[in-house]
């Protein structure tokens, strides 16, 4: 396995790489890039760290060593929220930085599963499809938005509320990632319920856990460390599903045929060549409801800035 991080040298890609380095099977090789010049110094860092998976760092302005044979790609690279500042500010910056680097893979390592994390993902993850269709090589069920921070968040949030054991709260989160758009379901959490003011509390706490980090770090950006962890997370979980386990599912915002948007998130079964099946999200109450349906023409907005951006 080769996985490729493209904003390694940042906040959430030094974090993610670390995991990696220490977790990836065995035989694995991990290949760091970011424009940053430190980037080598971070994989001959990692390098001395005793398990056998090689590190590779590259910096400057061409991704494609770092991309070469890669079977994973997960891109983080660009700027990350200050306080006051909405995902969608960052759109400006983050939106070319995406389409440069996608350009190289669609180039470099077609095949390679992508994971997008730099925000707005709800429109970073158009326009990397937009550009993989303008070069002929998109394939839907290669291409993530990983939102598996809004699923861990949840899981801590709920267990402390609640007073569970974290790892028996399991959950979707459907939609996008940001605001409104991110709608965990409550209601399929077994063994436990909630009043109306516990759901929405709760809901507006995860849907604005990401300003929490912000304003905690007072202008010294956003979640790093948590999102590495939720980032290695849906690594692994790609790697599973490309080496055949069985079973492997997690939530991603993908392209995959949904009725209420071009991308939206919801549980995915993944395998060999990415998403193997994109799954029912299942019941859900009328406050879900209500949030589902409210939050679409927010996502369809975020989906065709992308769009736009890249035509
Ligand atoms: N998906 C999520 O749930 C989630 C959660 C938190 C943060 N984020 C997003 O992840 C991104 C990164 O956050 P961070 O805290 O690691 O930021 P950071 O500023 O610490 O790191 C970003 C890195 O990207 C690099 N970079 C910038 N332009 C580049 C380019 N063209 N090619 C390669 N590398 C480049 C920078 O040199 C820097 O090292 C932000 O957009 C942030 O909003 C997403």
């Amino acid at each position: 396995m080769k996985v490729a991080v493209l904003g390694a040298a940042g906040g959430i890609g030094q974090a993610l790489a670390l995991l990696l380095k220490t977790q990836l099977p065995a035989g694995s090789k991990l290949s760091l890039y970011d424009i940053a010049p430190v980037t080598p110094g971070v994989a001959v860092d990692l390098s001395h760290i005793p398990t056998a998976v090689e590190v590779k760092g590259f910096a400057g302005e061409d991704p494609t060593p770092a991309l070469e044979g890669a079977d994973v790609v997960l891109i983080s690279a660009g700027v990350a929220r200050k306080p006051g500042m909405d995902r969608s500010d960052l759109f400006n910056i983050n939106a070319g930085i995406v389409r440069n680097l996608i350009e190289k893979v669609a180039v470099v390592c077609p095949k390679a599963l992508v994971g997008v994390i730099t925000n707005p993902v709800n429109t970073t993850v158009a326009i990397a499809a937009e550009v993989l269709k303008k070069a002929g090589v998109y394939d839907k069920n290669r291409l993530f938005g990983v939102t598996t921070l809004d699923v861990i968040r949840s899981e801590t949030f709920i267990a402390e509320a609640k007073g569970l054991n974290v790892e028996d709260v399991k959950l979707n989160v459907i939609g996008g990632h940001s605001g409104v758009t991110i709608l965990p379901l409550l209601s399929q959490i077994e063994g436990v319920t909630f009043s109306d003011e516990e759901v929405a509390s709760l809901t507006h706490r995860i849907q604005n856990a990401g300003t929490e980090v912000v304003e905690a770090k007072a202008g010294g950006g956003s979640a790093t460390l948590s999102m590495g962890q939720a980032a290695f997370r849906f690594c692994m979980s790609l790697v599973r599903g490309l080496q055949g386990e069985a079973n492997v599912v997690e939530c991603a915002y993908v392209d995959g045929g949904s009725e209420h948007a071009e991308f939206f998130a919801q549980p995915v079964l993944l395998g060999k060549n990415g998403v193997e099946k994109v799954l029912p999200y299942g019941e859900i109450s009328e406050f879900e409801t209500n949030a589902r349906d409210g939050m679409l023409d927010t996502l369809k907005g975020d989906i065709q800035l992308g769009i736009d951006f890249v035509k």
